[in-house]
């Protein structure tokens, strides 16, 4: 139960939670409605970062309440009812931001990612400090009813030479909608796509396909299309994405719109997405941005506690006032929607991700295989400056090359086009390379020096020499912070020495805090 933290009347009364409550939103076939008087909910949205640094280039908007209490009186003349917020932490007290956004009758939408704590596209890799860092976030943030989804990745993969980074997307997704589940929550999980459309097909059956537990509970695309007052429904080529979600199964929105290529930009897209031609299929959206970055899409500027228009905020208020979308009550509402098949798998097709997804990330497999161990990295700490992270990460590097190139290394390697995983190749990066230079170590029968690494690696004595064991473990959703386990089982070891070393150093790296040496 939420408390007011500002209606002292209310307190008094008694009436604490109802009086501040916002009804939560729900989710029935490809529509969000009102949970309590079953009025169906379009996002009127606009996307929210301004880029308050709190400290050491974490940012947060949600926990910055001065900047909540400036944007707040913005965010309510413009008519918008959610807000879509990129970069947060679990860390920090947002109880101020949200309880005025609540007040105000704004929903949240929150992504889990961040710059740093993401999977790499470059270098896919889903490892047991991220899915802790996402399982902590909607700890954090499943608690505010105003919340009504989070997302799972953006623009992951944005081009074909990535789609295989999807496979590892959406088993984030899986596992965070387990542990929403383990929670007794239904908050829905959805991805927000780029808008290629050499894979715009691909991506959106990939993350309609397969099993329930694993499929996206919303679509959000990035959508650009329309630019300028020239345009129409068809020459934007809206109609054409519009048509390609018909039946859709689950919502479809626009997690971000508006082309900036003609300013001030007069917002003609908002009288189509509210319009007949969109709203028995998308949900609405969220106009890009409120507040102006660089790239120039800000409603308006913020210096300090003060914010100022610009030439585009009337624009969107009075093309935002002008809609009246038309809706369904969910008890007349009969989904009708359809899933999709996954698509197929091939250069041909553009898409090398492959349907079957990485297992779910467990501590307790990958503290038991490293308890295994003989040889293990010397150091217990990735280091965090840019330098030294440079030089630590092509050491690692080195160190896959020289084994794997001799060693099978199958069990810390992932092929997402395949839809091989490593038993282990969930552990975070000391646990990974260990494993490695454990592998050659064993091989060497233990002949001094080859543990040695150039001072990377020292001989420990094994608490236990056998990890055959480990991944049966793979329990962790006994405790109730936990994902549940998803049944992916261990994954198996690859035997093609080719695949890629999922090596996420010198990229996103989040330290393992819990490695005992
Ligand atoms: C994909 O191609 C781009 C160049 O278009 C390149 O920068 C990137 O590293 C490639 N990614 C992968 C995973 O090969
Ligand atoms: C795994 O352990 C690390 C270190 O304690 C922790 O930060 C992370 O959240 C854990 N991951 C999961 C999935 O519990
Ligand atoms: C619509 O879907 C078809 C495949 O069914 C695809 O070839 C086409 O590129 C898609 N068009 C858009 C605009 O997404
Ligand atoms: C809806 O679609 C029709 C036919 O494609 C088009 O003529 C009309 O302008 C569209 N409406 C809006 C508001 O874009
Ligand atoms: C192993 O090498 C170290 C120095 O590198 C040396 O001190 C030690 O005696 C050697 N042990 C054996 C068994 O050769
Ligand atoms: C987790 O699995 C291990 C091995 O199967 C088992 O011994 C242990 O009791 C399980 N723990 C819980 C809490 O279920």
């Amino acid at each position: 139960m939420r408390i007011s933290f500002a209606s002292s009347t209310a307190i008094a009364l008694g009436l604490a939670a109802q009086a501040a409550a916002i009804d939560p939103l729900v989710v029935k076939g490809s529509k969000w409605f009102n949970k309590n008087t079953g009025k169906q909910f379009y996002v009127k949205g606009v996307d929210y970062q301004p880029d308050i640094i709190l400290t050491n280039a974490v940012r947060d908007p949600l926990a910055d309440l001065a900047g909540c209490k400036r944007d707040l009186p913005f965010l309510k003349d413009l008519g918008v009812n959610a807000i879509r917020v990129y970069q947060t932490e679990p860390f920090g007290d947002h109880d101020g931001c949200m309880q005025l956004l609540a007040d105000a009758g704004i929903y949240v939408m929150l992504d889990l990612s961040t710059p740093t704590e993401t999977i790499n596209r470059d270098s896919p890799l889903y490892d047991v400090n991220l899915l802790g860092y996402y399982q902590q976030k909607v700890d954090v943030f499943s608690k505010y009813d105003n919340v009504f989804g989070f997302l799972a990745g953006n623009e992951a993969t944005n081009q074909v030479n990535n789609t295989d980074t999807s496979a590892f997307v959406k088993a984030a997704l899986r596992d965070v909608k387990a542990h929403i589940k383990s929670k007794g929550l239904s908050i829905p999980v959805g991805y927000a796509t780029n808008d290629d459309a050499d894979i715009r097909w691909q991506l959106q059956t990939y993350f309609d396909c397969g099993k329930a537990e694993e499929q996206a509970d919303f679509y959000g695309i990035n959508l650009y299309e329309w630019c300028g007052a020239e345009a129409t429904f068809e020459s934007s080529g809206y109609v054409d994405v519009v048509k390609n979600f018909t039946n859709w199964d689950v919502p479809v929105l626009l997690t971000e719109y508006g082309c900036n290529l003609v300013t001030p930009r007069t917002f003609p897209e908002v009288a189509a997405i509210y319009g007949k031609n969109m709203t028995n299929i998308f949900s609405g959206g969220f106009v890009y941005e409120y507040v102006a970055e660089d790239n120039n899409y800000g409603l308006v500027t913020v210096s300090g506690t003060k914010a100022t228009k610009t030439a585009d905020y009337d624009y969107f208020k009075k093309a935002l006032a002008a809609v009246n979308p038309s809706s369904v009550s969910m008890s007349s509402y009969t989904p009708s929607g359809k899933q999709h098949s996954c698509p197929s798998v091939g250069a041909s097709n553009n898409w090398l991700a492959s349907s079957t997804l990485p297992p779910t990330p467990s501590n307790t497999t990958c503290e038991c295989m490293f308890k295994s161990l003989k040889c293990v990295s010397k150091t217990d700490t990735i280091p965090t400056n840019a330098g030294d992270l440079k030089t630590f990460g092509a050491k690692v590097a080195g160190i896959y090359d020289t084994v794997c190139s001799k060693t099978d290394c199958g069990v810390v390697t992932t092929d997402g086009t395949k839809g091989v995983y490593g038993k282990y190749s969930f552990c975070d990066d000391l646990q990974r390379v260990s494993w490695v230079m454990n592998a050659w170590y064993e091989e060497q029968r233990g002949i001094n020096g080859s543990c040695d690494f150039n001072s990377f690696g020292t001989v420990v004595e094994a608490s236990s020499s056998d990890d055959s064991k480990c991944s049966d473990q793979n329990n962790d959703s006994s405790s109730s912070s936990k994902s549940s386990d998803s049944k992916s089982g261990s994954g198996s070891s690859s035997s093609d020495a080719s695949s890629k070393a999922a090596l996420s150093v010198g990229a996103a790296v989040i330290v393992a805090a819990a490695m005992i040496f």
